[in-house]
């Protein structure tokens, strides 16, 4: 039992919904063992409800927890004043039929079963302050829900998706379907004309339920109507489903108390609020002929795995006993991008099926207005969902609203918890429309860089769609729902499908294998090698340990495991990688050293062998789209994250012989500039055109969709100059043309090994010594959020950041050598050339995307062999 609880009591929302999770949860087992005892009264109780919730006894007593705590502190809320037990909160409710009622009199009822737990919670509740009552008042109470049902049970949160909709964005949503029923279906009247049906198919604790109220009464009233008359039809027009019992009361007591204050007449059975599962099979009551359908709400979003398929119901199941199919089929892409098909089985997406079918795919015209995420915006998996969308509707406005907050483009989410960005989307089918045209989508985005609070700001002071600038996406049937600043750029050939193997960089797993001197390779090799435990300093892990045989990475032939060897056994070969852009180091190429070193890049190394690292699963943000490099490039050679398959090499063989284009792409080329177009050419033109901060600017709503597209010229004199500004820049980058002068000059040397650097008036100091000078540009230059020199820099300390993950990672160099300043001047001139060149980039990438381009569809497709990587 719980001691008594001593005031004062808790305070923040965040403690309140603690001790109240705590309390509720221990009333939930409280009602398990009752409910298990034979002789229980409350078992009856059970075994008569428990059908209707769909549920067993342990859903009952989950349930019935739940509703009485919410039942409870609402009451606290509402009356400060008075004492917080359950009797006295069913007299208060008296006027509220419904589940919080019913909930609250099965515990006065049955005290006797489980009275020390129930104490225990009206005691916690009363000993609420009431300055912490006064920030948890009606309308934050929602939010507090959530707060709660986290504290409670994070994975039941998680799992059904329970985050709550900020005032604003509800607001915004409202007055988008408000405007489309009175500007496009004839009812100006809104929410409370009498032919308009509304749905929240997922209603939480009934946010938009009550806006829908509010709003309706305002219109009616404004216009001189009968607001109770209003009230008793939204008791029958409106309809909200939830699948939580706690969220599920609440919103039921909240909707019965608007309608009630407004002077509506209930229906027998009550506000149409219901427990139920919007995603099961429907329940068949049928909206009359000559409605307007509305569905509108935040339904919850998770990504579920494939292999969970009982998740989705009926949507994504169907009834195959009574021959009812699945209407998830319709959002299904075809085989060939079927491996972005896991990203459609995500709540969000049932809840956009469930939402387009009941609004829109009925008799009559409707409307669907959806928060969600908006992966379905651009992602090459959606294309089948954007074209149901586009075909059942005849308009659809999306309002993005941006808020990645994992990604490399990072901005402000409207919701606090939410790392995905999200968006609102409008939905219209009119009566009578013409399929056979693709729904014209109109699209607006919230500035980036604008803060949580401003967004907001700008969705809470929405008096009209009209206020926002849209611009209309492509028409193509499954075209993204984002226009192109250059309307072609769908057109472009994409970067994958010039140069068709692509392949995930080298992977260790351990940091000690790479290092910045071969001789601080050497040193770890052999400590490892005479380490007491050697598979601590291995650092082992489920994949890979030091008892596994491995391959040689360049010839394949078997490697004894680790384990076996001897103390003096010789040291691995020691590589050059590309370790992240612009920054090479030394590796032990060995084949258990690492976890997916990707043999078939170390197969493909040779002296001509050149790379293009990119993002190719996540979008691009300021810098070059592209880096190259000369060595086997690591996972995340490009940015630092986000690595996935992002390499891409000019060769599929160690001598050069077999180019890594598309084939027939170069005789298009031959036949279009009247002259040979080398493979080296192709991959120099296209690091001249993507390998420039210009690039990402003027494609940035673009480029939101991961992967990058190339716009091939059909100008021969265009074509030739980005190639030889690409093919200089190519030369800068793989360190392959050794620059031997530059502005940056090492003023002070570096005497110790340096413990941190800082940059500041031009000037670089590391540790003892100092370089300049130094512009800003070159200081801060970055590719998509990884700053070049400080990266470097922070890698070559005598702590050098980042993830450690074995004892030899502690071994360091003794000293700064005379090579490491030299390589930093070399870096620092690299960058200084390389902001000059994308000066020339900017004005010949500007010059190109005016003219004449070549579009994807003249290009041959790569075939399957070779998009494969290379045979030995
Ligand atoms: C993102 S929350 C939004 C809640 C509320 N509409 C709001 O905006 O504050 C989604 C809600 O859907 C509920 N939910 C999840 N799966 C459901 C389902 N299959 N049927 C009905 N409701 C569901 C969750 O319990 C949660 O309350």
């Amino acid at each position: 039992m719980f001691p008594r609880v001593r005031r004062p009591g808790p305070k923040s929302s965040r403690e309140v919904a603690g001790l109240l999770a705590a309390r509720c949860r221990a009333l939930r087992d409280a009602l398990r063992t009752a409910v298990a005892a034979p002789t229980s009264r409350l078992r009856t109780l059970a075994d008569e409800w428990s059908p209707a919730a769909c549920g067993g006894e342990a859903e009952f007593a989950e349930a019935l927890a739940q509703t009485i705590a919410y039942g409870l502190w609402t009451d606290r809320l509402e009356h400060p004043e008075a004492r917080s037990e359950v009797a006295g909160a069913c007299a208060r409710l008296g006027a509220t039929p419904g589940p919080l009622l019913r909930a609250l009199r099965a515990a006065a009822d049955h005290r006797a079963e489980i009275g020390a737990a129930l104490g225990e919670l009206e005691a916690t509740v009363a000993a609420i302050e009431a300055d912490s009552l006064a920030g948890l008042r009606e309308g934050e109470g929602a939010y507090f829900y959530e707060e709660f049902l986290a504290a409670y049970d994070e994975r039941l949160r998680r799992e059904a998706g329970a985050y709550y909709t900020p005032a604003e964005v509800v607001h915004a949503q409202i007055v988008a379907v408000r405007e489309l029923l009175a500007r496009e279906l004839g009812a100006p009247l809104g929410f409370a004309a009498p032919e308009v049906v509304v749905t929240d198919p997922a209603c939480g604790t009934g946010v938009y339920p009550l806006a829908i109220v509010a709003d309706a009464l305002r219109c009616v009233r404004a216009s001189g109507g009968d607001g109770a008359g209003c009230a008793s039809r939204l008791a029958e027009n409106l309809v909200a489903h939830e699948v939580l019992a706690g969220p599920f009361a609440a919103a039921h007591a909240r909707v019965t108390r608007a309608l009630r204050a407004a002077g509506a007449r209930l229906p027998d059975a009550g506000v149409r609020v219901m427990l139920r599962d919007t995603l099961a099979r429907p329940d068949g009551r049928e909206v009359e002929a000559g409605r307007i359908r509305v569905c509108m709400g935040n339904p919850p979003y998770d990504r579920r795995e494939l292999t969970e398929s009982d998740r989705g119901g009926w949507i994504r199941h169907g009834d195959p006993g009574r021959g009812e199919r699945a209407l998830m089929a319709d959002f299904l892409p075809d085989a060939a991008v079927g491996k972005h098909a896991k990203n459609l089985y995500n709540a969000y997406v049932y809840f956009w099926r469930w939402a387009l079918w009941w609004s829109c795919e009925q008799a009559g015209p409707g409307l669907v207005c959806l928060i969600t995420p908006s992966s379905y915006l651009r992602g090459p998996g959606f294309a089948a969902m954007r074209r149901h969308l586009r075909a059942v509707l005849d308009a659809l406005w999306i309002i993005d609203l941006g808020g990645d907050a994992l990604g490399p483009r990072r901005s402000a989410n409207v919701f606090n918890k939410i790392r995905t960005p999200v968006c609102i989307a409008v939905g219209l089918r009119r009566e009578g429309g013409d399929r056979s045209r693709p729904a014209e989508v109109f699209y607006t985005r919230l500035g980036d860089g604008l803060s949580r609070e401003q967004k907001l700001r700008a969705l809470g002071g929405l008096q009209s769609l009209q206020e926002l600038a849209w611009s209309r996406a492509p028409d193509g049937w499954e075209a993204p729902f984002v226009p192109g600043a250059s309307g072609d750029y769908g057109l472009w050939p994409r970067l994958v499908d010039l140069f068709p193997w692509q392949h995930a960089g080298a992977q260790w797993k351990r940091t000690w294998p790479i290092a910045e001197t071969p001789e601080l390779l050497e040193r770890r090799w052999r400590a490892l090698l005479r380490a007491e435990d050697r598979a601590a300093a291995f650092r082992g892990t489920e994949a890979w340990t030091i008892a596994r045989p491995g391959i040689d990475l360049f010839d394949g032939s078997p490697l004894p495991a680790l384990a076996s060897l001897g103390a003096d056994a010789p040291t691995p070969r020691v590589e050059r990688i590309a370790w992240r852009s612009l920054d090479r180091r030394f590796c032990l190429a060995d084949g258990r050293l690492g976890d997916r070193l990707r043999p078939a890049l170390w197969r493909a190394q040779g002296p001509a062998q050149v790379y293009l690292t990119t993002l190719l699963s996540s979008g691009l943000s300021r810098g070059p789209a592209v880096m190259a490099c000369a060595e086997v490039p690591d996972l995340h050679h490009f940015r630092g994250s986000f690595g996935d398959k992002g390499v891409i090499p000019l060769w599929r063989d160690r001598g050069a012989t077999q180019a890594n284009v598309t084939r027939g792409v170069l005789d298009i080329l031959r036949d279009m500039f009247s002259r040979t177009v080398t493979a080296q050419e192709l991959f120099a033109y296209v690091y001249g055109c993507l390998g420039h901060p210009g690039y990402v600017e003027a494609l940035r709503e673009e480029l939101a969709e991961p992967g990058p597209r190339v716009p091939l010229t059909r100008d021969e004199e265009l074509f030739s100059r980005c190639a030889a500004v690409g093919a200089e820049l190519l030369g800068l980058h793989t360190f392959r043309a050794r620059l031997r002068d530059g502005s940056a000059r090492c003023v002070t040397p570096v005497g110790a090994m340096p413990e941190k650097f800082s940059y500041a008036d031009e000037v670089l100091t590391v540790g003892d010594g100092r370089f300049a000078p130094v512009s800003p540009a070159v200081w801060g230059y970055e590719v998509s959020g990884l700053k070049i020199v400080p990266s470097w820099l922070s890698g070559r300390m005598l702590q050098p950041r980042g993830r450690t993950s074995s004892p030899l990672d502690a071994l360091r160099p003794s000293a700064w050598s005379e090579a490491l300043t030299q390589e930093l001047l070399e870096l620092l001139w690299v960058v200084e050339r390389s902001l000059a060149l994308h000066r020339v980039q900017a004005d010949i990438f500007g010059q190109i995307v005016a003219g004449e381009l070549v579009s994807g569809s003249e290009l041959p497709a790569p075939a399957e062999e070779e998009r494969a990587e290379p045979r030995t």
